[in-house]
């Protein structure tokens, strides 16, 4: 089945009203799966990881054989590309087929060719369909959607609108962290060309007309989750819900 999976609480909305979409733009290794997992978790929210989708498509062409760099495949690829995203935080998984692919999909071989097939303009239409019925269709009150182009393309008309950012320097230095084993200077030339390459498709450098910035550069991992909750609270006391 091509789709994903959205796990509720089990209990289904508390209310009526829509779901609160927070939607979560930045670069590479700006945080913002980790913060907006947290900040999920933070307000009983769902989680929607978008970039973790293109990576299971890198992953299911690389175990196929395909070559990620061959639009035409990839396409036809689409159609019987089969997997599932937990929305849950608590509960967050990633499957293709019948593989458990949460960890497989940030080795450096599927993020090496990741950006590969984001470029692909009918890879991205495909996603951000199922992106956007995911967002209307969540059990949640709310859900935290991060990604690439989330505030402009998937979810323009999102009540609450973030683009995280922090300095290449912090990015790049918390990237090596998280890769042990790594050289800053590997670490740092694999994220600038990531970059490069993510920001010919989608700008996520520059906040987009009513997306608020929120700069990490010098919040530790609480401070950033306790930033975007702030956010969150004060605009969705002051917006309409969609
Ligand atoms: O956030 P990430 O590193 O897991 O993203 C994986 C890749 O997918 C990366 O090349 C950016 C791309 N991506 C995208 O183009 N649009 C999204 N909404 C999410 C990710």
């Amino acid at each position: 089945m091509n789709d994903l999976q959205t796990i509720g609480d089990g209990t289904g909305r508390r209310n009526d009203e829509p779901p609160v979409v927070v939607a979560v733009d930045g670069p590479a290794g700006s945080g913002k799966s980790s913060v907006s997992r947290a900040v999920a978790r933070a307000l009983g929210y769902g989680y929607l990881d978008t970039g973790a989708a293109y990576r299971a498509l890198a992953w299911d062409l690389l175990d196929r054989s395909i070559d990620p760099a061959s639009a035409g495949d990839v396409i036809d690829e689409l159609e019987r590309f089969d997997f599932r995203i937990g929305t849950d935080p608590d509960e967050y998984f990633v499957r293709v087929r019948t593989e458990n692919v949460t960890d497989a999909i940030r080795e450096p071989r599927v993020t090496g060719v990741v950006s590969l097939v984001a470029r692909i303009p009918e890879v991205r239409q495909w996603l951000n369909e199922r992106f956007r019925h995911i967002l209307t269709a969540t059990e949640f009150d709310g859900i935290v959607a991060e990604g690439r182009d989330i505030t402009t393309v998937v979810a323009p008309d999102a009540p609450v609108r973030i683009l995280l950012t922090a300095s290449e320097e912090a990015r790049m230095a918390r990237r090596s962290k998280e890769l042990t084993g790594e050289s800053a200077a590997v670490v740092g030339e694999a994220l600038r060309s990531r970059d490069r390459a993510d920001s010919r498709v989608v700008d996520f450098m520059n906040a987009a007309d009513g997306v608020i910035t929120v700069d990490s550069t010098h919040l530790d991992f609480d401070r950033t989750v306790d930033a975007i909750v702030d956010v969150v609270h004060s605009r969705s006391s002051t917006s309409p819900a969609h």
